[in-house]
């Protein structure tokens, strides 16, 4: 297969994200990821399942079975409207389908006027979720991931249900640096398994190193925003970080925005999409 290198460097091409102030915000951020003012049942339920089963025996199986990434060979655009049957039970505040979501967080950092790398990010971010169509459960695409391997943090989302995981009990697993050690990158450490990781392999020629952060790291929350695992993360890791929280933002707080005009967006999307992935990747 022909694999076309990301053309530019990172210094070149990357430039610090604008003020987040030009972003659209008309629901208030702590309005958001409000687990309990609503009593989301079904989002606790979903991290249920996912607290219990995601364990480094499960994502190691699953690495072994998606990352070789043999399964198909699909253009981004494609990708794209494949995805867009799926409802994601974890979030709380999503009523965007999710090509409607990609353009949003997508045109929301477009008005920022970010570069085009950061703007196809905002654009593709999500696309690993397509592991659901490929017949993955939900708790094993969507939602927070965490380090496994390693103890888990009383900062992950409803900590209280990782009680039936069988690593909480396991002699190494179950210990603050497990199978890791101080201060080893988190390029080194398994995450629980799910899209960031997924499309992080899927695209991970064409991107610059701080895209492919976002898209790696974009789910962890208790790392970028609750300061969890520090002891594992390096130095790289830190300053990244702020990539991670500069995504973060367009990802989550678009979501208060109007709906986007899909089909008025499309050419300029299919172009973006084009220059980037200018061949079908491998899923
Ligand atoms: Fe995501
Ligand atoms: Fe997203």
């Amino acid at each position: 297969m022909h694999v076309q290198k990301f053309q530019h460097t990172a210094e070149e091409t990357v430039q610090q994200p604008q003020p987040l102030s030009k972003v659209n915000q008309p629901k208030a951020p702590e309005a958001f990821r409000n687990y309990t003012a609503e009593e989301r049942g079904s989002v606790r339920a979903f991290y249920r399942l996912n607290h219990t089963h995601q364990t480094l025996d499960f994502v190691l199986g699953k690495k072994a079975e998606y990352l070789p990434l043999t399964r198909k060979r699909m253009p981004a655009w494609e990708a794209l409207e494949f995805l867009n049957t799926l409802i994601d039970d974890s979030d709380p505040d999503i009523d965007l389908t999710q090509i409607e979501h990609a353009m949003q967080t997508a045109e929301a950092i477009r008005r920022a006027n970010q570069p085009r790398w950061f703007i196809v990010t905002g654009l593709v971010h999500d696309l690993g979720k397509i592991l659901c169509l490929f017949g993955e459960p939900q708790w094993a695409v969507v939602g927070d991931t965490f380090p496994v391997g390693c103890a888990f943090s009383e900062r992950c989302v409803y900590p209280e249900l990782f009680e039936d995981n069988p690593d909480r009990h396991h002699p190494v697993y179950s210990t603050k640096y497990g199978i890791y050690r101080e201060k080893i990158g988190l390029e080194n450490v398994h995450l629980s398994w799910g899209h960031d990781e997924y499309l992080f392999h899927v695209v991970k020629h064409r991107l610059p190193p701080e895209a492919l952060y976002m898209i790696r790291y974009h789910s962890c929350y208790p790392w970028h925003r609750e300061g969890a695992y520090e002891h594992l993360t390096s130095g790289t890791d830190e300053q990244m970080k702020k990539w991670v929280k500069a995504f973060n933002r367009f990802d989550l707080y678009s979501k208060g925005d109007g709906k986007p005009d899909v089909e008025a967006l499309t050419p300029y999307y299919q172009t973006l999409l084009n220059e980037f992935f200018p061949e079908p990747l491998n899923w």
